[in-house]
Formats: structure tokens, C-alpha cells, sequence
């Protein structure tokens, strides 16, 4: 493993990415099968975690852009699922559960103040929870989950928006209940994925399109060792996720550690805290 530092030099093209910081994360109530409001969380701890994330993020040359917490908004640190840019075009979310509705208005706000053309959306999505953009393969394609979160009407209404082939995956298991648990972008045109996750033609789709994928076992994307992000070059992932940085870094990529216990317990991991802007 090498350090930040001596990762950058190997860098490529620099990224834009959004965070949010967990001043206001906890887990109070439970929308999916890691949260558990009986076990307490730390959330000090998540605020150091976190900003050793964002260094990171720096550090390897990214632009990383911060989303102001907003109080009874707890999940919101999860800035992954606010919206989906492609094209300086924003797809904006619309949250499958109650408690956390109010955080795509947050995100809409940031991408106006950006001057991204904003489309609001009509159908339920979780923005990059479910949606992943790879820039070369096949001249640009989305790949877009569900079965727990976003209604598959979205994908089409995605597509629609931002002119891209958007290919729809079936998600089975409520522990991987959204694409970016069971599924990574690791560079502009390969991926690596735990198949299980996904139904069966899912998965056969899946072999057709990434036949070169890296795959994950179950141990790994219980680890959110796929919830990573990735450069190109260098994957930012969780200390927990031995296995899968093993698998990456026997594939060339160099795989960086985050410490994230905290915010592993709102069934979460490093690519849920950080959304791409991708103008
Ligand atoms: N507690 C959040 C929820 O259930 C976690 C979101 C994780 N985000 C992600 N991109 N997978 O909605």
C-alpha cells in the first residue's frame, strides 16, 4: 500500500465530486437490513472518518465540493443518492422513504447555484445509489439498479433526459439493496461486480457487457468493498474490505484504506458519501 502522496503522481484526469458532512448523522430509525437504532453510533467518530475521507479525496488531486448538513436529516451524509449528472445535466432524486425526502431539495439548491441545468424528477430514484456511469464503454452508458430503491420507470426517464443507453439491472438481495453495494465503476470502461446480487438475466447481461469484470465474492460487498471510489487509477475503499483491496491491487489498481465504522452502521460506505459531478 502506498501513501496518498506518493499515489497522487499516478492520477489521472482529476475528478469533482460532493460530500456532506455527518454533523447530524445517526441511525434513529431503519430503511434498510444494516441499520439498527439500538446500536449506538459515534458520531464524533463519523465526523473524523468522514473529513479522512474528504484529505483523501484532496489529496489525490480531486475537487471535492461540500453540501451543508441540514438538522433531522440524518442520512443525509449519504450525498451519493441526492441526484445523477451526466453533461453538466443533473437528474435529481426523489427518495423511496419519507425520512429522507427532504435531502433532494438540498441537492437541487447546490446544482442551481451551480447553473447545471437541474431536471426534476417524476419517478422514484436514489440518484448514484443506483445509477453508475462508465464514459467509454459503448460510447458512454448507464448502468441503473432496481428492485429495492428506484422505480425501473426512472431508468427510462433517465435516459430520456440525458441521452445515454441506460441498462437495467435487477437487484435481489435486501442487504445490496442498491447498485453502487453490489457494483463499481472502477475506470472509464470496466467494472467489478458481486453477481449474486443480481437476477439471473441480470447477471448473464452483466458477462455479455464486462466480460473482463473483476468479481467480487458475497464476503466482499458485505464489506462494501465494492461501494468504492474509484479514478482510474487509485480506488479509495473501507479498511474492512481486505479481500476486495487483495482482488484490486492483484488487477493493477491501488486500492487506499478509509477507517469508516461509523457510517458502515447506516448501511453505507465511501461511495455513498461521495457523489461525481461530472460537468
Ligand atoms: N441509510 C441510508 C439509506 O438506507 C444509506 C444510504 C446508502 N447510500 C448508498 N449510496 N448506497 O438510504
Amino acid at each position: 500500500m502506498v501513501s496518498v502522496t506518493q499515489a497522487r503522481a499516478a492520477t489521472g484526469p482529476s475528478r469533482v465530486y460532493l460530500m456532506c458532512p455527518p454533523e447530524h448523522y445517526t441511525v434513529t430509525y431503519a430503511i434498510n437490513p444494516w441499520m439498527n437504532p439500538q446500536v449506538p453510533v459515534d458520531t464524533e467518530l463519523a465526523v473524523k472518518q468522514w473529513e479522512r475521507l474528504r484529505e483523501t479525496l484532496g489529496g489525490l488531486g480531486h475537487q471535492v465540493h461540500l453540501l451543508p448538513a441540514r438538522s433531522g436529516l440524518p442520512d443525509m451524509v449519504y450525498a451519493a443518492n441526492g441526484a445523477f449528472s451526466v453533461d453538466a445535466t443533473v437528474y435529481g432524486a426523489r427518495f423511496t422513504h419519507a425520512q429522507r425526502a427532504a435531502e433532494a431539495d438540498a441537492h437541487r439548491d447546490f446544482y442551481r447555484e451551480l447553473g447545471w441545468r437541474f431536471v426534476q424528477p417524476t419517478e422514484t430514484n436514489e440518484g448514484e445509489g443506483d445509477l453508475a456511469y462508465l464514459p467509454a464503454a459503448y460510447g458512454g452508458t448507464i448502468l441503473a439498479g432496481y428492485g429495492f430503491r428506484t422505480d425501473p420507470d426512472a431508468h427510462r426517464r433517465v435516459q430520456e433526459t440525458l441521452g445515454r443507453p441506460v441498462v437495467s439491472l435487477r437487484l435481489v438481495d435486501p442487504y445490496l439493496y442498491h447498485l453502487d453495494t453490489a457494483l463499481a465503476v472502477l475506470d472509464d470502461e470496466n467494472v467489478a461486480y458481486y453477481p449474486e446480487a443480481f437476477s439471473p438475466a441480470s447477471q448473464r447481461v452483466l458477462r455479455q457487457l464486462f466480460p473482463d469484470a473483476l468479481l467480487a465474492s458475497r464476503a466482499d460487498a458485505l464489506e462494501f468493498g465494492l461501494n468504492l471510489v474509484s479514478d482510474g487509477r487509485n480506488v479509495v475503499l473501507s479498511s474492512e474490505a481486505t479481500g476486495m483491496a487483495g482482488k484490486l491491487a492483484a488487477a493493477g489498481y491501488q486500492p487506499i484504506l478509509v477507517e469508516f465504522s461509523e457510517l458502515l452502521k447506516g448501511g453505507g460506505s465511501v461511495k455513498c458519501c461521495v457523489a461525481e459531478l461530472r460537468g
